[in-house]
């Protein structure tokens, strides 16, 4: 039966993980899979969470099932979380979902049941498993400009006028905030015209927001969201936990739907319960509700929030010396977008070729593409980092 298949290549970017890990060099740098690290390299359990987990274990009494729709309370907070009363409540439905990558699988199946026939159109470049996830969930897909690799700005009057020509009807993928791979994101009035152009083409915004509280805070990077759901009848946004709990392996995230009124909401929810019973059933418990004890405990919030700035402050601060390093190392060359740039990601703006000599000659890993993760940096690597990178200009 298993004849046919033929070996596929390592994933683009969790591939580098294990490359990383069997390289034996000791200067060896990880600037590749999307993982916040600290001043020590580590990716340690947030104390938070630490703390929920604990209170978790001191009082749960049961794992039967809960049903599809996942964790009622973490969701209820997810929600508040991410659209903080900008939308009616009896017009939006949020599911608990494995991940933002089993949200978007979701919302992918519910997507093809309910316009089989729309375009997705998603940004150039975004990231690498937008396309194969949704792609390959039967979703037709068409790319948008977004990022001039010459200038290391955004494109954004191509960008419209790529989503002014898109049918009416058709969706459109946005990252709320920390584009990944580029990390360069619209400002408000760049979000406003995209909105615009949105609400006159009758487009329907579909809006990742993997990094919140990573690019300037909680409610800065729900801007987009929070301005859209005024404005459009109906909306789609895919929550991960991965990063801003630093809970990636438990797989926790959300699907928020926002329809045009109460009653097609209930029509939506129950549509999309029934795809995750087709897909997984129901979602994973434990992570899930770490998150929710957090939200619902005033102390423990204010904890979580602290954490998340300490980890956005320190990805800034690397990004700076970065840039410093090598203006230093490597003069005549412009690495200002560096600067401009938030979250865990940004491209070096190297060639595929000097990305290889990086990790064959220096054992320096990134994606492909040149997007490094920022979070790999720390005060005793940068130089060795800088000189490796100065060498391969
Ligand atoms: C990344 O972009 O590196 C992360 O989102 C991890 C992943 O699953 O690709």
């Amino acid at each position: 039966m298993f004849e046919p298949l033929k070996q596929v290549p390592p994933d683009a970017i969790l591939g580098l993980i294990a490359e990383h890990a069997n390289d034996p060099r000791e200067q060896k740098i990880d600037l590749g899979v999307g993982v916040y690290r600290d001043a020590a390299g580590e990716t340690p359990v947030l104390e938070v969470i630490k703390a929920a987990e604990q209170r978790l274990i001191d009082t749960q009494d049961s794992k039967a099932y809960i049903g599809s729709a996942g964790d009622a309370g973490f969701n209820r907070r997810m929600q508040a979380l991410t659209f903080a009363g900008s939308a009616p409540d009896d017009r939006l439905a949020t599911l608990q979902a494995p991940g933002g990558s089993g949200s978007l699988r979701v919302a992918a199946s519910l997507i093809l049941r309910a316009r089989s026939d729309a375009t997705v159109w998603v940004s150039d470049p975004t990231w690498a498993n937008h396309v194969p996830l949704l792609g390959g969930a039967g979703l037709k897909l068409e790319p948008y400009p977004y990022y001039d690799a010459e200038r290391n700005s955004l494109r954004i009057d191509a960008m419209l006028e790529t989503l002014r020509g898109a049918p009416k009807g058709d969706i459109v993928l946005l990252h709320a905030c920390c584009h990944n791979p580029s990390g360069l994101d619209p400002d408000a009035s760049e979000w406003r015209a995209i909105g615009d152009v949105i609400v006159e083409r009758e487009l329907v915004p579909f809006i990742d927001m993997a990094y919140q509280g990573f690019a300037r805070d909680i409610d800065a990077d729900a801007f987009a969201i929070r301005d859209l759901a005024a404005r459009v009848p109906e909306m789609i946004v895919s929550n991960s936990c991965s990063k801003n709990f630093g809970l990636y392996r438990d797989r926790v995230g959300s699907l928020s739907l926002l329809t045009a009124d109460a009653a097609s909401r209930d029509i939506v929810r129950s549509q999309a319960n029934n795809v995750v019973r087709t897909i997984y059933s129901v979602p994973p418990d434990h992570g899930a509700a770490a998150v929710r004890i957090v939200l619902e405990d005033e102390a423990l919030e204010a904890q979580w929030l602290e954490e998340l700035g300490a980890m956005r402050s320190r990805l800034g601060a690397m990004r700076s010396l970065l840039h410093d390093a090598l203006a230093d190392k490597a003069p005549d060359h412009d690495f200002s977008h560096l600067l401009r740039a938030t979250g865990m990601f940004c491209f070096l703006g190297v060639s595929e070729d000097r990305v290889e000599r990086l990790k064959r000659d220096f054992g320096v890993y990134m994606v492909g593409s040149s997007r490094i993760n920022v979070a790999g940096i720390t005060e005793s690597n940068v130089g060795y980092l800088a000189d490796s990178i100065a060498a391969v200009l």
